[in-house]
């Protein structure tokens, strides 16, 4: 349907399935967490469907809080060096569950990590859908990463390129 879909790298399936067994890891590891203690903090835009179909794996009480970071300018599939951070949500005294789409350079985790550390959170801990097989990428911690892809450029499942192809159910490279 769009011509500039190369091909598809993950599958609507292979997605749902590892968003379930990553929500089941979560919700066991954060089983001793007591009520009204656990923020799960979303990038947008990248993790918009990624964390809503997330979070409904996730059965305990949580607060969900979005926050913006972009770090492209126009036509690029090269991130820009310093990620542009929206208003940060208020998490002190939270366990901190921190989600974006994609690991890629590692600066907006890295960066948003930092901003949130000094809101003295009880707590951080990353999640991410997919993670880029790069030292840059690797190096950052992260708790939860859905699947490590190799170093292309993809689109789908809330994943852009210059504002389109969000809207894709399945996760796919596009033509060079
Ligand atoms: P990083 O700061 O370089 O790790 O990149 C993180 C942000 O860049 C992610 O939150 C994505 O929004 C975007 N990004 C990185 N790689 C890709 C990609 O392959 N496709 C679409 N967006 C990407
Ligand atoms: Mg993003």
């Amino acid at each position: 349907m769009i011509k500039d879909i190369d091909h598809i790298l993950i599958a609507r399936g292979a997605i749902s399935d590892r968003v379930r067994s990553l929500g089941e890891e979560i919700t066991k590891d954060l089983k001793d967490v007591g009520e009204h203690e656990i923020a799960l903090v979303a990038v947008m835009t990248g993790s918009l469907i990624f964390v809503a179909d997330l979070m409904r794996h996730l059965p305990m009480k949580i607060q969900i809080q979005l926050m913006t970071s972009s770090s492209y300018i126009g036509k690029s599939t090269k991130s820009n060096n310093d990620p542009m951070l929206g208003k940060l949500p208020d998490v002190k005294g939270m366990h901190v569950l921190l989600v974006d789409d994609i690991l890629d350079s590692g600066r907006t985790l890295t960066k948003i990590r930092s901003e949130l550390e000094a809101l003295q959170p009880k707590s951080i801990q990353s999640c991410v859908l997919l993670r880029k097989k790069l030292d840059s990428a690797m190096n950052v911690p992260c708790e939860y990463a859905g699947f490590d892809i190799e170093d292309e450029f993809v689109v789908g499942y809330g994943l852009d390129y210059d504002g389109y192809y969000r809207n894709l159910p399945d996760i796919a490279v596009i033509c060079p």
